[in-house]
C-alpha cells in the first residue's frame, strides 16, 4: 500500500477517538475526520451498505481529495472503514474525485472514479480521467491500465479539464455502461455514455444527453436508473439561473424523467423537477436495496455555504438521511428510510390545537426528533396569513419552517441559527396547497432539518449549526390555525 494512503489511515486512527460521539449527528454520516463532500460508490456489497465520500482527512476544507469509507447494516448505523483511495498515482496526483461502485461477477468490488492531475504545480487547470480500483470491501488496488477513460475519447470540442463523476451500471445482457459528465467550450454540460464488456476496458458510445442551456452549465455527479418503466436521471448542474420557485441560483440537483431510445444510447426527458427545495442538497447517488427499494443519499451541504465552518470542530460536512424515492403522479417523491421508525421513542400527540400567536406544547422539544404536523385553518372560511414551526430555539437562536397559504409558499429560514456569515439562510418552495391545509414531516438530527411536505411531494433540507442547548420547538400563527402534532424522539444510540 502506498505511503499517502497509509498516512491517511494512521491519521484517521488517531483522530477518530478524539471526536466524541455526541459531537456528531446521530444517524447522518459525517466524515471520519476532516472534510466531506459528495457521496461516492454508494452500493450494497457482501451483505452491507457501503458509502464512500469525497474526503480531505487533514482539514475541514476541500482539498486533496481522498475517498473516505463507511459501512452499515441498515443505512443508519455507520462504521468507519479506513480511507479507500488516496491521490498517489501520476494520473490522480491532485485528487481522487467522485465516482461509483459495482460488484463484479467474481465477487470483487470495482470503484470507478475521476483522477485529477494539474498540468503544472500552479496551474488552475487539471486533466480529468476515469480510473478503476478493485477491492474486497476494505482494501482497493488501483489498476495498472489506469486511466481507463481519458480525454482522447472525447468528441471534438468537449473539455478534458471538465470530465468527471462516472456512474457505472450493468445491463441485463451482462455488459457494462457508464455515464460521465463533461462540457463544451461554452461550459454547457453533456453526459457521455461509455460501454464495456468486462468493466475494465471502455469505449465511447454516444452523447447520452446534452444540456440545452436550461439547467446551469457543467453537469456533475449523474445517477441513472429505471423506476416504474421510466428512466430517471439525477444530475447536479453548476451555476444554475433561477427559474421561478423550481430552481434556485447556483448548484442544485435536478431530476429528469424520460426514456432512452431503442439503441439505449440517447436519453430524452419529458418532465423535470428539483430534487430538494431547501438550502443544502447536492450530488445525490442511489442504490437498489435487496428488498427492491430505491434509496437516495445526497451531500447535505452546498458549495456556496461552506464557510459556515466551526473552527473548534475537526470534522465538517454530512450526508442527508437515506430517503426512499418513488414516483407518484409523475413526480419524484421521497420518504425517510423506513428503518428509522424502529428508533422512535416517547410518542407525544396533540390533536386540534389552536395556534394563535405563539404556542408551546408540553413535551415537544428536542434536536433529534421526528414531527408530524397537520395544519389547517381553524375556520375553513377564513384562510390564515401564516403558520410557522420554530425549532433549534432558545432566547438567542431559532430556525423556522413557515407556510403562507395565500402565496402557497413554504419557507425555510436559518438566519438566527448562529451563523456569522452572509451565506444563504432562506429558501422558498411553491406548494400546491390552496386551502391552507398542509402536512409536514420533519426530521431533526442535531445539525440538520429535513422537511417532507405533503407526504414527500417536496423536500426541504438544511444544515443548522445551532448549539445543542437550543432545543425549543414552538408554533406560531398569524390568523387562526388548527394543528395536529405527533412527536417522537429518535434514539439510535444505546442508552
Ligand atoms: C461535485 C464535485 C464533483 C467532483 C467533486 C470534487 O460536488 O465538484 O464534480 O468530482 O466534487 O470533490
Amino acid at each position: 500500500m502506498k505511503q499517502r494512503l497509509l498516512f491517511a489511515r494512521a491519521y484517521e486512527e488517531d483522530a477518530l477517538p478524539r471526536i466524541p460521539k455526541d459531537a456528531r449527528p446521530q444517524f447522518h454520516l459525517t466524515p471520519c475526520v476532516g472534510w466531506m463532500n459528495d457521496p461516492n460508490g454508494f452500493s450494497y456489497y457482501q451483505g452491507e451498505y457501503h458509502l464512500f465520500y469525497q474526503y480531505n482527512p487533514y482539514k475541514t476544507e476541500w482539498d486533496d481529495m481522498h475517498w473516505g469509507h463507511a459501512v452499515s447494516p441498515d443505512l443508519l448505523h455507520w462504521r468507519y472503514l479506513p480511507a479507500a483511495l488516496a491521490p498517489d498515482e501520476w494520473y490522480d496526483a491532485d485528487g481522487c474525485w467522485s465516482g461509483s461502485a459495482i460488484e463484479l461477477p467474481d465477487g470483487k468490488q470495482l470503484l470507478i472514479y475521476t483522477g485529477i492531475r494539474k498540468l503544472s504545480h500552479n496551474s488552475e487547470e487539471a486533466l480529468q480521467v476515469q480510473c478503476l480500483a478493485l477491492g474486497d470491501g476494505v482494501n482497493y488496488e488501483k489498476l495498472e491500465q489506469n486511466p481507463v477513460i481519458s480525454g482522447d475519447s472525447l468528441p471534438d470540442g468537449l473539455s478534458p479539464f471538465n470530465f468527471r463523476d462516472p456512474k457505472i451500471w450493468r445491463e441485463k445482457d451482462g455488459s457494462y455502461r457508464c455515464i460521465v459528465g463533461t462540457c463544451d467550450q461554452e461550459q454547457k454540460g453533456r453526459l457521455l455514455l461509455y460501454r464495456s464488456d468486462d468493466a475494465l476496458s471502455w469505449r465511447f458510445e454516444s452523447v447520452f444527453i446534452e444540456n440545452d442551456g436550461r439547467f446551469g452549465l457543467m453537469w456533475e455527479c449523474p445517477d441513472f436508473f429505471e423506476m416504474d418503466g421510466r428512466k430517471l436521471l439525477l444530475v447536479s448542474p453548476q451555476f444554475m439561473l433561477p427559474e421561478g420557485f423550481e430552481y434556485h441560483n447556483g448548484n442544485g440537483t435536478v431530476c429528469l424523467i424520460g426514456d432512452t431510445d431503442d439503441s439505449g444510447r440517447h436519453f430524452a426527458y419529458t418532465q423535470h423537477q428539483s430534487v430538494d427545495y431547501g438550502i443544502d442538497f447536492y450530488a445525490a447517488q442511489t442504490i437498489l436495496t435487496p428488498d427492491g427499494r430505491r434509496v437516495m443519499i445526497g451531500w447535505l451541504q452546498n458549495w456556496d455555504a461552506c464557510q459556515n465552518n466551526r473552527k473548534e470542530q475537526i470534522w465538517y460536512g454530512q450526508m442527508t438521511l437515506p430517503r426512499e424515492i418513488f414516483l407518484r403522479n409523475g413526480r419524484l417523491c421521497q420518504r425517510p428510510l423506513r428503518e428509522l421508525e424502529q428508533y422512535r421513542r416517547n410518542r407525544v400527540e396533540y390533536k386540534n390545537i389552536t395556534v394563535e400567536d405563539e404556542t408551546v406544547l408540553y413535551g415537544i422539544e428536542g434536536r433529534c426528533v421526528e414531527l408530524f404536523i397537520t395544519v389547517r385553518p381553524k375556520d375553513p372560511e377564513k384562510l390564515f396569513q401564516k403558520f410557522s414551526l420554530r425549532f433549534a430555539q432558545n432566547e438567542k437562536y431559532r430556525s423556522s419552517l413557515s407556510f403562507r397559504p395565500h402565496e402557497r409558499i413554504v419557507k425555510i429560514d436559518r438566519k438566527c441559527s448562529g451563523s456569522r456569515r452572509a451565506i444563504i439562510h432562506q429558501r422558498r418552495c411553491l406548494v400546491p396547497n390552496k386551502d391552507g391545509e398542509i402536512s409536514m414531516r420533519v426530521i431533526l438530527d442535531r445539525n440538520s432539518i429535513e422537511a417532507f411536505l405533503n407526504d414527500g411531494d417536496q423536500v426541504m433540507s438544511a444544515v443548522i449549526m445551532t448549539e445543542q442547548a437550543a432545543k425549543g420547538i414552538s408554533f406560531h400563527a398569524i390568523g387562526e390555525v388548527e394543528i395536529d402534532v405527533v412527536k417522537y424522539e429518535l434514539c439510535l444510540e444505546e442508552e
